[in-house]
């Protein structure tokens, strides 16, 4: 089966619990987008695992691909593979020379655009994403294959230093500087040459022998560079179709979309957010969801499940199904609310999510379950669905009916084993 899992909301959706709960231990798992803006922590019984870069069924998957448009840092790469290998040594990895480079200079310049920006700021993670993407597309970038060679690394970001000389001020990219980062980068190349290849190749082959694949999106659906908030959004896109540009696999090779949305909503970064919560029921969810950035640890804005928001998403994406995260969370309230439309004068929900327009979200009120013990949370993965308590199934249900897609899977814990299938 050949899976794609994306996140129906504004990242953080949960993703990385469905790729990894649906990877096997034959899967081929593959991320076609994004950098280390994108994080996710699997918790086993072993602890707990944070990546950025590589997909989060790693720990057990057979192979895994970093493909041609994501923006790869090569410093968190080497970290990553070395803690990946500890816990899976047989692991297959793969690794675009096409992908694009993040280098300190970018990060740098990350920074100094936000603060440039002003009011007008975005919330970057800092992470250089922004400016590596747009030296991929001014066609001036580092591509991994080009980290072979040293001289060519230091031509490139002293051409790149001198085009960007007003985001550069006072920054310490001298000539000195230069040569250090091209020398460090060239280094990490002779630690990770050997995983470097088209990828597409392997990627062809794995789809032509029928094998256990998931793609997993990075970011969610709002994030978007054309179809999410934008300006505040991240550089790339995040709906399915960047898994044909950002992997070289045609869409059409996909047999399933899953759409991973979280029990409520969370927004790390400025721009709209319809159903927002503030003051003490906000710290109440983000304390209860353990609301904050794995990739920035800053605390994450919280609010109520957003259907509208989940509609528009699910139809760019054209999701089969979806997976719902995080449910036992809202056991922390005793009534909980779903927003099911905007009002009447949003006639179109995306012109809210825009700031074009006010949102005045309706929402419908529903009883929670409660909150629930870890052995409740173990009696209900032992026996299955049927053991789930009525008002989360009712939750589950109006989920299903204000979207029109069936939920397959949820999520009421933690821990990896926390996942239930809904036959
Ligand atoms: P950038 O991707 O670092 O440029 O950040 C742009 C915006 O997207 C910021 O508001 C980030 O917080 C947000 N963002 C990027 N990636 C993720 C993610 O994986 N989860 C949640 N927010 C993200």
């Amino acid at each position: 089966m050949r899976n794609l899992v994306l996140g129906l909301q504004f990242g953080d959706e949960g993703k990385g619990k469905i790729t990894d709960f649906i990877s096997q231990e034959d899967s081929v798992l593959v991320r076609y987008n994004g950098g280390t803006n994108a994080g996710h922590t699997v918790v086993t019984s072993k602890g707990k695992f944070k990546f950025h870069l590589l997909p989060a069924g790693s720990l057990k998957a057979e192979s895994i691909v970093l493909g041609n448009g994501m923006v790869i840092d090569p410093e968190a790469l080497v970290k990553e593979i070395g803690d990946v290998l500890v816990e899976n040594p047989k692991l297959h990895i793969y690794i675009s020379s096409a992908a694009h480079v993040v280098t300190r200079m970018h990060r740098f310049m990350d920074g100094a655009q936000e603060r440039m920006r002003g009011d007008m700021k975005i919330g970057t993670t800092s992470h250089g994403i922004g400016p590596t993407y747009e030296e991929k597309y001014s066609r001036n970038g580092i591509r991994i294959e080009d980290l072979e060679d040293e001289n060519r690394i230091l031509r490139k970001l002293k051409f790149i230093r001198e085009l960007r000389s007003s985001e550069l001020q006072d920054s310490p990219f001298d000539d000195r500087e230069l040569e250090k980062i091209a020398r460090e980068l060239h280094e990490k190349w002779n630690y990770f040459s050997k995983y470097v290849t088209r990828t597409e190749y392997f990627l062809m082959d794995s789809v032509n022998n029928n094998r256990h694949m998931v793609f997993e999106g990075g970011h969610g659906t709002l994030l978007d560079i054309d179809f999410g908030t934008y300006p505040y959004v991240t550089s790339s896109n995040t709906i399915s179709g960047a898994l044909h540009t950002g992997s070289g696999i045609s869409l059409r090779k996909i047999q399933r979309i899953i759409g991973v949305v979280k029990a409520y909503t969370s927004r790390v970064g400025e721009g709209p957010f319809p159903t927002e919560l503030h003051g003490q029921e906000a710290d109440r969810l983000r304390e209860a969801g353990g609301e904050y950035g794995t990739t920035t640890g800053r605390p994450r804005r919280v609010g109520w499940l957003d259907i509208p928001l989940v509609n528009y998403a699910a139809n760019l994406n054209d999701v089969d199904e979806i997976s719902i995260t995080k449910l036992d969370v809202l056991g922390e309230f005793k009534t909980i609310r779903i927003c099911k439309s905007y009002g009447n004068k949003v006639k179109v929900p995306v012109d809210a999510l825009l700031g074009k327009a006010v949102a005045e979200p309706e929402y419908i009120e529903m009883d929670s379950w409660g909150k629930m013990s870890e052995s409740e949370i173990g009696h209900i993965v032992e026996t299955g669905y049927d053991s789930v308590p009525q008002e989360m199934k009712d939750y589950v249900s109006m989920v299903e009916k204000l979207t029109g897609k069936p939920v397959k899977v949820i999520s009421i814990g933690q821990i990896r084993e926390s996942t239930v299938v809904r036959k």
